[in-house]
């Protein structure tokens, strides 16, 4: 099987019509979010979720993130605290995930929650949103990629990794955020913390409810404790972090202007962002590590992003793209 490709935005109503017959047959399709691209389905239905694990090769105790066209089909699944409610009338539609409480009965299948009493949920932006109204149920969608692996921000990373395992592939163009969602669980004594960085900053959620949000262990501590963290979004070659210079063999990913070290030796270069802009880095990322793979560097050197906005994703990200490997 080779999947069908459609374009979104010259096909729109063919992608819709097509997705929701597969999507309604019971299979995982590929879809554009503003974050990176799902691999989604019918998050009510198991046969569909389980071909979503299987397609993954992920552990089935790692639950799905369930995907919602608006604040009312949400709530139909899951219980919103005042503190939540607060952060999903800010940042939705958007790069915000929120862990509730999930309703009894609600519909999602357990194996989309892994069994959990809590329920991810978000209101993704654009195309995604039109399909969930459309289809008319809420869709479980990890990232469209191997587990393990690097998510992608792009039609063709799908195609390249998944192609063969999938139906439909729909064609968005480039995500423009570029990392994930940002997911939040509000505790039961108000506390507010963030599980995972991403695409809404830990920052503005902190301007918005006037408190701090606990972060998880920062990649400090991931490196004190390598035996806790499995490699993750991990390219094929080597990363090296916070390089200030280049050996031969290694492809360099660097971050704002300012000469590096041995850059001649570099196999490959990219410039997350020239400018020093974190929204243009983050959105560059992915691609970059994958690129850097595709160009044959034995070791991916990048330079220090600051731990700022979307810099706690971006770092987060390269941490496990850095990590030890299984
Ligand atoms: O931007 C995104 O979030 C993308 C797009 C497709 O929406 N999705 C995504 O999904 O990144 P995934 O499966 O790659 O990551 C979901 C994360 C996992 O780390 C999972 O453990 C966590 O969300 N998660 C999901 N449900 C949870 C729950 N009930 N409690 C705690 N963590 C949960
Ligand atoms: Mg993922």
């Amino acid at each position: 099987m080779t999947a069908k490709i459609i374009d979104i935005t010259r096909d729109f109503h063919a992608a819709i019509a097509e997705a929701c017959t597969v999507l309604g047959d019971g299979f995982p399709i590929a879809i554009p979010t503003e974050t990176v691209y799902g691999l989604a389905a019918d998050a009510t239905n198991p046969a569909a979720i389980t071909r979503i694990y299987e397609t993954k090769g992920r552990p089935r105790f790692n639950p799905l993130i369930c995907h919602m066209a608006d604040i009312a089909m949400a709530e139909r699944y899951a219980v919103l605290d005042p503190i939540s409610r607060k952060l999903a009338e800010a940042f939705w539609p958007g790069p915000l995930t929120l862990i509730l409480p999930l309703k009894a009965d609600s519909g999602i299948h357990e194996l989309a929650t892994a069994g959990l009493d809590t329920v991810g949920i978000r209101l993704p932006k654009g195309f995604a949103s039109d399909l969930i109204r459309a289809f008319d149920r809420p869709l479980a969608a990890p990232s469209a990629n191997t587990s393990g692996k690097v998510s992608p921000t792009s039609a063709e990373h799908v195609a390249e990794d998944l192609g063969e395992k999938l139906r439909l592939i729909l064609d968005g163009g480039s995500a423009p955020v570029g990392v994930e969602s940002t997911i939040i669980r509000v505790e039961e004594d108000g506390r507010v913390r963030l599980l995972r960085p991403g695409g809404v900053a830990a920052e503005d959620i902190e301007a918005v409810l006037g408190i701090p949000v606990i972060r998880p262990e920062g990649p400090a501590a991931i490196i004190e404790a390598p035996g806790m963290l499995a490699s993750h979004y991990a390219p094929t070659a080597a990363v090296r972090l916070e390089a200030t210079h280049v050996e031969p063999g290694e492809a360099l990913i660097r971050f704002g202007l300012g000469r590096i070290e041995g850059q001649e030796h570099a196999t490959a270069i990219f410039d997350l962002s020239p400018a020093s802009d974190l929204a243009e880095a983050a959105a560059n990322l992915f691609d970059y590590l994958k690129q850097a793979d595709k160009v044959g560097a034995d070791r991916i050197a990048v330079t220090a992003i600051p731990q700022t906005g979307l810099g706690e994703a971006i770092n987060d990200r390269l941490a496990r793209a850095a990590a030890p490997r299984e």
